[in-house]
């Protein structure tokens, strides 16, 4: 069984779907709202839970409504939550979300995100230093982003950095990536690069090896040598919200299979979770995925 270790960022999210996006200044009527669970930690905890791995999450929430049942979500499945910490006066975070036709927009506010601080990576060095993989993405402090590459790399582990939302970082912290997981977006601003470069240049140019997400058009990667690409998988979309988070997992859980297999069915997972509303909403269970390959050879 893979162990993983996620460090990041647990949300409450608030999604509305409407038929469009509003323009500034205009009030819409939307068809629904509901509360989900995310963040993209804790929804890449998740993902991969129901991918067999086990699971420690190191984040926190807050002391407000949301925190309870953000951790009891991971809880539930079977997600380690002891460094999950509780910040004292401090909202839990919060992702206001609008779905149109598939697609999202979305505000975070990071509350006790915030507050996850290298100490909390030292404190939980013992798990990391027996973890197969370590994931982390960016809606935490950079602080902490950097000490959980640092250990991870000083304990010999494979730590895999989703920089999402994008943020720009130096050079010699990607150097501690086994991987780095961006659309061609985070890795135009990662690397401090324009964004119209073409991807397969910008990925040629990462101090390490990089597998790049590329939408409905799947994914690229590299470890050296040239771009290969994985096509994506058709499927009617609801909602992309979580699919980065679906596939990030997947990558982490299923890396000793090979990296080209690993893609493949990180690229079918992504797919099979954006058939449904939520970030965890249509999360594959591994069946699910291998229908899909089974389904679609590409
Ligand atoms: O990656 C999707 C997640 O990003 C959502 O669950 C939301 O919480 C935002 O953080
Ligand atoms: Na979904």
């Amino acid at each position: 069984m893979t162990r993983l270790v996620v460090v990041g960022s647990i949300n409450m999210d608030l999604v509305t779907v409407a038929q469009r996006f509003p323009a500034p200044g205009e009030t819409l009527l939307g068809e629904r709202f509901l509360s989900v669970h995310g963040g993209k930690g804790a929804n890449q905890a998740v993902a991969a839970a129901r991918f067999g791995a086990e699971v420690h999450m190191v984040g926190a929430v807050g002391d407000d409504d949301f925190a309870q049942p953000l951790r009891e979500a991971l809880a539930a499945e079977g997600v380690d939550i002891e460094h999950v910490a509780r910040i004292k006066d401090c909202s839990s975070g919060t992702a206001s979300i609008t779905v149109a036709s598939g697609e999202n927009q979305i505000v975070v506010v990071p509350g006790a995100n915030a507050h996850v601080t290298p100490s909390h990576i030292t404190r939980a060095q013992d798990l990391i230093a027996g973890a197969d993989t370590v994931l982390v993405q960016m809606e935490i402090p950079l602080e902490a982003v950097e000490a959980t590459l640092r250990m991870a790399h000083h304990k010999h582990v494979p730590v895999i950095l989703n920089p999402a939302p994008a943020q720009r970082l130096p050079v010699e912290w990607l150097k501690l990536a086994r991987y780095i997981t961006p659309n061609q977006h985070e890795l135009a601003t990662l690397l401090g690069a324009d964004p119209n470069d073409d991807f397969r240049d910008l990925m040629r140019r990462a101090p390490c090896p990089v597998v790049l997400t590329r939408g409905v058009e799947g994914a690229w990667f590299r470890e050296g040598g040239e771009p290969q690409h994985q096509s994506g998988f058709n499927v009617e979309a609801v909602d992309s919200t979580g699919a980065g988070d679906t596939f990030n997992a997947a990558l982490a859980v299923f890396l000793h299979e090979g990296l080209p297999l690993a893609v493949r069915k990180a690229c079918a997972a992504a797919a099979l979770s954006v058939t449904r509303l939520g970030a965890r909403g249509g999360m594959p269970h591994p069946a699910e995925v291998d229908a899909l390959l089974a389904r679609q050879h590409s």
